[in-house]
């Protein structure tokens, strides 16, 4: 589907860690950070806004066409990714999206079916947009642009890109996953204690793998990362090497399958 876009899907259950390692990966690699979860966050705080239930699909249905992301420019130019930012009728909806009234609703929200086709539309509309950027632009166009795109979530390499180049799926114990973001909250501010996050967590857990659309689980082919016993530097650096792995070998096959069609003419 993208010929030129490198694209590293990252899936795995609430507090796996997916995101700050998603940003880390893409800084590393001059990639895109993708969080798709931000859009089901932003369509869940329309919805609350707009007082419209989670029963009434139709409506959220309607809202979704409202919720899209845009690219921001990296920070500055040192290692700092491409980040998305989620948009809720045209405007950034930015930390509101953590708030807990949306992280209390937004599973229900993400379970709509019809809501989801809306939103994996956009996604893979932006990755559209950024791989005809890379085939149309010059070269030094193309060395600022992303070469690829870090997308998390929870569907990303069963459903969003199934022809994902590389495919991780995150995992850690319930209480490791409890612990962190207990203590990420608690750093930005908002009281509170591992065991509340525990239960919230295994709240989540049983909406996003049991909902009939999309439920989370591991695609065939992606690789298995269980990081309850790996500090957040081995886990980036595990999924770099992956990936320039990867790279290596999709440059290798470019090279064979140009060399073929070089033999073929020449013969
Ligand atoms: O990763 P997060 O906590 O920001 O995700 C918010 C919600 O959106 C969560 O309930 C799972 C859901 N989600 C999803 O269903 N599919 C995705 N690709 C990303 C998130």
């Amino acid at each position: 589907m993208f010929t030129l876009l490198f694209i590293i899907a990252i899936d795995g259950p609430s507090g796996s860690g997916k995101s700050t390692t998603a940003k880390a990966v893409a800084g590393r690699l001059g990639f895109l950070s993708l969080d798709t979860g931000a859009m089901y966050r932003a369509l869940a705080l329309l919805s609350l806004e707009e007082s419209v239930s989670p029963d009434d699909i139709d409506s959220v249905v309607r809202l979704a066409e409202h919720v899209d992301l845009q690219i921001k420019p990296p920070a500055n130019n040192g290692s700092s990714p491409h980040l998305t930012e989620a948009l809720a009728r045209g405007v950034a909806v930015g930390e509101k999206i953590r708030q807990p009234n949306v992280t209390e609703c937004v599973s229900r929200i993400s379970s709509i079916k019809e809501a989801r086709e809306v939103v994996v539309r956009k996604q893979r509309e932006l990755a559209k947009r950024i791989d005809s950027l890379i085939k149309s632009s010059d070269v030094n166009e193309r060395n600022n642009s992303p070469k690829g795109i870090v997308a998390e979530g929870r569907d990303i390499g069963t459903v969003v890109f199934p022809d994902a180049d590389l495919k991780i799926f995150m995992n850690a114990s319930l209480t490791t996953r409890a612990q962190r973001r207990s203590k990420e909250l608690v750093e930005s501010g908002v009281a509170t204690e591992p065991n509340e996050q525990l239960k919230e967590l295994e709240r989540r857990d049983i909406i996003d793998t049991t909902r009939a659309e999309s439920p989370l689980t591991p695609a065939a082919d992606a690789v298995l990362l269980d990081t309850t016993d790996l500090s957040f530097e081995e886990q980036v650096a595990r999924i770099c090497e992956l990936a320039e792995s990867r790279m290596k070998s999709n440059d290798l096959l470019k090279d064979n399958a140009f060399d073929d069609t070089v033999r073929k003419k020449d013969s």
